[in-house]
């Protein structure tokens, strides 16, 4: 059995889930999504989304995790089948393996762009040249092919997954918990920094043409009309999934190295909280507010209408700072800094879900589970980096990082309500507490949440293009239904796409790179239930009488 790690404080622990939630999606993803979906209209579906959703399944999260941990079980494939009798429940736990190895394999590629871009922060590269060139260039984006090897890019990864995998084999006290504490603080006093220079502009300084406030006007002044809107439903809950790592294993994870009567209720609030704030306040404050203060807010809307924060994080931000005179490089040092802190403590809660399936259910010790994870990770992430201007990126960040974290976590919630039962449940998530759950949440938790969840999978699968009201009219008129090509069923029968995986030339198309990677991503997917077949099988003769043993002992 591997050694029994623990979280060696109580402020490392909430630091480190807090630094799990805290990454990219709070700088690039989350300005990006409220700029995309008309700002204020996004804000009210989003903390809607976040006290319905995001906080009940953080509790729910945490329980399933102390629950599993107190088996010895650190990865979602235990945990699961401890929360009932059916042999199938581990194999829900497969996304808990499956999210975490796809989503680090494309995150630590994002997580290496910001190192990189402390680099040339540094030695002053942005200039006052046009940044996309360069840009393209790094990402072996070129008129000609879709397969140009991009040598600096995959050089700054290599680093980047190399330190995370030294980190993650110091093990979570000495390691991860470690590089939080001192981490998330600073990255937010970067933020902090940042935001204070932005919101101060004045259209005095040269090139400023619009107050900077108006960008944060433009995010937090609430719109009642998002409400009526599917799509922004769709969003701001996806949204709320990806930024406090819901539906992944990996808040699981954390919690099962917690004490058996350790509180997790105030744990998780506390986590949760602190990663709104940074996203709603520090996240808004800096990114759309110095890009409208310079380029206005209409420019600001149609930068982010392709749904893209990298445009604006990587693009346009250095440019503006260059704007800033001797600041420039010290701007542009925090700005990259900061998003790379902030997905270094991401990235990192990404391999201990990975390498406790490996410690528990296989005996492995923790180096040697590091470095298979980094193994893995880079085949992965080297299809991520390579075919980057393929579209395999994007593929991903598609069906790791928005639509099987919705599966997980529908499974979840019904599992934990309805099959280890809310009784149970309950008691599980207020034992030890140190603050007193509303009551309501048992309601909530029971009902609204798992409906909830049930309705944005529902909707994310026949998302139509336009809106949902003119689709239900296009329905009734005999004239069928409009699916968007960015629905999941829109993507698996490519709809509105063209072409094949060859053009007339016999050249491979960006086709055959997206159908490829999703094939890569379903024999991940495959692999991973694979070993949770032969882990069990392997525990199979006698595994329920060591599982009476076992609880025996731990409560003797
Ligand atoms: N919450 C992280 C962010 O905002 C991203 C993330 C999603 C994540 N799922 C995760 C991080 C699982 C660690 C583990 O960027
Ligand atoms: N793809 C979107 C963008 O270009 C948003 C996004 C998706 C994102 N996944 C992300 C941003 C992870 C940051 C981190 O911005």
């Amino acid at each position: 059995m591997a050694v029994q790690e623990r979280w060696a404080t109580r402020v490392g622990l909430v630091l480190a889930v807090a630094g799990n939630a805290v990454g990219l999606g709070n700088f690039l993803r989350f300005p990006a999504q409220a700029a995309q979906n008309g700002g204020g209209a996004f804000l009210i579906p989003y903390l809607v989304s976040f006290v319905l959703m995001g906080v009940p399944l953080l509790w729910v999260e945490w329980a399933i995790g102390r629950h599993g941990g107190k088996f010895g079980h650190h990865a979602a494939p235990g945990m699961f089948d401890r929360l009932g009798n059916k042999r199938w429940l581990k194999y829900i736990g497969v996304f808990g393996l499956f999210t975490n190895l796809t989503l680090a394999a494309y995150y630590c590629y994002l997580e290496s762009w910001t190192l990189a871009y402390v680099y040339h922060s540094v030695v002053g590269t942005f200039g006052t040249t046009d940044p996309k060139p360069f840009f393209d260039h790094y990402l072996g984006v070129t008129a000609g092919s879709i397969f140009a090897f991009p040598r600096e890019a995959f050089f700054w990864y290599s680093i980047t997954l190399a330190l995370n995998i030294f980190i993650l084999s110091r093990g979570l006290a000495r390691g991860v918990e470690l590089v939080c504490k001192y981490g998330l603080p600073s990255l937010m006093i970067f933020g902090v920094i940042l935001a204070i220079r932005g919101l101060t502009l004045t259209t005095d300084d040269p090139g400023v043409v619009e107050s900077p406030l108006a960008g944060l006007n433009f995010i937090w002044q609430p719109q009642v009309e998002g409400l009526l809107s599917p799509k922004t439903w769709l969003a701001a809950a996806g949204q709320v999934f990806f930024t406090l790592s819901l539906g992944m294993g990996s808040i699981h994870c954390y919690a099962a190295y917690v004490r058996e009567n350790d509180d997790i209720a105030l744990n998780a609030s506390a986590a949760g909280w602190t990663n709104e704030f940074v996203e709603v306040i520090i996240g808004s404050s800096i990114l759309i507010p110095i890009a409208t203060a310079y380029l206005g807010l209409d420019a600001v809307q149609s930068q982010t209408s392709g749904g893209s924060g990298f445009a604006m994080g990587f693009l346009t931000l250095p440019t503006l700072f260059n704007q800033w005179g001797w600041l420039a490089p010290v701007a542009g040092a925090l700005w990259f800094g900061l998003l790379f802190l902030a997905g270094l403590t991401s990235s990192l809660a990404m391999g201990p879900p990975v390498m406790a399936f490996l410690e528990d259910e296989f005996n492995w010790r923790r180096v040697p589970s590091a470095l298979t994870f980094g193994a893995g990770t880079f085949a992965l992430g080297f299809v991520c980096v390579w075919l980057y201007p393929g579209g395999s990126f994007d593929e991903f960040d598609f069906w790791t990082g928005t639509f099987s974290l919705v599966v997980f976590a529908l499974a979840e919630a019904f599992i934990f309500a309805y099959v280890f039962g809310m009784d149970r449940g309950w008691a599980e998530i207020t034992r030890g507490a140190d603050m007193n759950v509303p009551r309501v949440f048992r309601f909530v938790i029971k009902y609204v949440t798992p409906a909830f969840i049930l309705i944005i999978f529902i909707g994310s699968l026949i998302q139509p293009e336009g809106k949902w009201i003119n689709a239900f009219h296009s329905l009734s008129a005999g004239r069928g239904w409009p699916l968007s090509g960015g629905s999941v069923l829109g993507k698996v029968l490519h709809v509105g796409e063209q072409g094949g995986w060859f053009d007339e030339t016999g050249a491979p198309t960006r086709r055959l790179v997206i159908d490829g990677t999703r094939v890569l991503l379903s024999l991940v997917f495959i692999g991973c239930s694979f070993l949770v077949w032969k882990a069990w099988r392997k525990k199979a003769p006698g595994a329920d009488a060591a599982r009476g043993a076992e609880s025996f002992i731990r409560r003797g």
